[in-house]
């Protein structure tokens, strides 16, 4: 072992220990900016123990290392400048557009080894014979799902792409098992001589088969897609780790695919639904009408920002219950004006975050922190549960189906098992939203019907707003 290689081990291992480090730290808001510095160093440490490694080979030509110094700055600062500019809302296509090009890359390093193998003496051994071809097939066709998957997803969350009529019906399922079935064989192709035409038949119909599984899925259930191809890219690092033998892609790949599986299961057990009724068409998402008529609901109340502002002067205890609305309204900095005047005003404020609140994992968190919400102040649904007896006040916030009692109440409902904020616990909620539309999942939602609910109609940043000069005039935030 020579000193370069010493050093290259070192390297790796440091890398590895902060991207472990890195995804920890991303499960607490509180940790989460830290933890993607941490990442993103480690990243920093890989292409140098490459650099480094390099030292040790005789024979590298200058050009190699002028080519990764000038790949790994480009990208880095691509990646940098598009993260910086893209705003919150488009983040779920941002993070798809980089997943795809994780798939890409594994989808290039494995072709690139498949036509010029590193071990030039085609040696009857068993990594030549074995561990190559099947990581190289693997690389294929995971990397290149993970790539026409992501970039079909993206094209749909900018609207650029719309579902065709055709993928809705069942001749989707034929056409990607067949899909899936050429797939099979060309990799027992490249397992059997990984220099055939295989390899090129295995690029086309993984590309294909990305985009077959992606293109019928709706919109609103692309965040959970996301996060699985995801989970594909880290597969298809992995794979690319063991087909140019390093250790470092193969443990970062292998958690990346863990991580992304987890929250894969996070996002599908907060809505209630299986992976593959979200992959092969469920009940609940886009496909379900978005509207509800006002005459489904019998007794609403509604009452003006005056009545609101009137009983949160009143109050003790305010918890705040944002949903995507909220986000849709950006009125993030307006909620967090009116949280100031009441804390001004002795009252407790504290904000409930269900875990699929909004449209992407962590929407909510990411809302409110840009608005400068002390993360003390964000309490996950567990821990908020048991204090909703408690409260004076409930201000649902653009949410609709993270407080829908039919979750807990109905088993014919399509929500029944749903985790749900126990809202309608507290002595009074206001729901401010525009309509009696529904939400995500298109359904009538009972809360509104209850005796302590008062709808507040109107854009959240609109009704935020009128509450907050009500709230001033009422003299709250001069009280001590
Ligand atoms: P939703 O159930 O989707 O309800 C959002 C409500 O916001 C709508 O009823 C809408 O009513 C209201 N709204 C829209 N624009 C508004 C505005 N400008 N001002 C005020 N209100 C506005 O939201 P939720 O409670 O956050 O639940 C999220 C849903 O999305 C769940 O069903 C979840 O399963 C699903 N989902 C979540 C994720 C992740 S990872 N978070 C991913 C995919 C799907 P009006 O039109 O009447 O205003």
């Amino acid at each position: 072992m020579n000193t370069f290689t010493i050093l290259k081990f070192t390297i790796d291992l440091l890398a590895v220990l902060l991207l472990a480090l890195g995804i920890k730290g991303l499960s607490k808001v509180r940790s989460a900016r830290q933890a993607n510095r941490l990442a993103a160093i480690a990243m920093g440490l890989a292409a140098l123990g490459v650099l480094i490694s390099s030292l040790g080979d005789v024979g590298i030509s200058i050009n190699a290392w002028l080519w990764i110094i000038v790949g790994t700055s480009v990208g880095g600062l691509l990646g940098f400048v598009i993260a910086k500019q893209v705003p919150m809302t488009a983040m779920p296509e941002t993070v798809a557009l980089f997943n795809g090009c994780g798939g890409m890359s594994s989808l290039l390093v494995a072709i690139a080894v498949a036509i010029f193998p590193l071990d030039s003496s085609q040696e009857v051994n068993f990594v030549n014979n074995f561990i190559e071809p099947i990581s190289i097939a693997v690389s294929v066709f995971v990397g290149a799902i993970t790539f026409s998957g992501s970039i079909v997803a993206m094209a749909k969350l900018q609207g650029w792409l719309s579902t065709p009529a055709w993928t809705q019906s069942k001749l989707r399922h034929l056409i990607n098992i067949s899909i899936g079935v050429v797939s099979f064989i060309a990799a027992f192709q490249i397992f059997a001589n990984a220099n055939s035409d295989g390899l090129w038949l295995l690029v086309v119909s993984s590309t294909l088969l990305g985009i077959g599984v992606t293109l019928p899925i709706g919109g609103a259930d692309m965040p959970v897609v996301i996060s699985l191809l995801n989970s594909y890219s880290g597969v298809a690092a992995a794979a690319a780790g063991f087909v140019i033998g390093s250790q470092l892609l193969i443990v970062a790949g292998a958690m990346v695919g863990a991580a992304g599986l987890i929250l894969t299961n996070v996002m599908c057990k907060g809505m209630n639904r299986s992976l593959l009724s979200v992959l092969f068409g469920g009940s609940l998402g886009s496909s379900v009408s978005a509207t509800k008529s006002p005459s489904e609901y019998s007794s609403i109340t509604s009452c003006s920002t005056e009545e609101c502002a009137l009983t949160l002067e009143a109050a003790e205890r305010v918890i705040f219950v944002p949903g995507y609305g909220l986000a849709v309204a950006q009125a993030q900095h307006t909620l967090r004006e009116v949280s100031r005047v009441l804390e001004a005003g002795g009252i407790e404020v504290n904000y409930a975050i269900h875990p699929v609140a909004g449209r992407m994992p962590g929407h909510m968190n990411v809302l409110l922190a840009e608005a400068d919400v002390p993360y003390e102040q964000l309490k996950e649904m567990d821990e908020i549960n048991s204090e909703f007896p408690a409260t004076d006040v409930v201000l649902v916030l653009g949410a609709n189906d993270v407080v829908n009692p039919q979750a807990k109440n109905d088993p014919e409902s399509p929500l029944y098992g749903m985790p749900v904020l126990n809202v309608q616990e507290s002595k009074t909620v206001f729901v401010v939203k525009r309509s009696m539309s529904s939400g995500y999942s298109g359904i009538k939602n009972d809360l509104f019907e209850l005796p302590n609910t008062s709808m507040v109609f109107g854009d959240a940043k609109k009704v935020l707003g009128d509450l907050l000069v009500e709230l001033k005039e009422l003299g709250v935030g001069r009280r001590g």
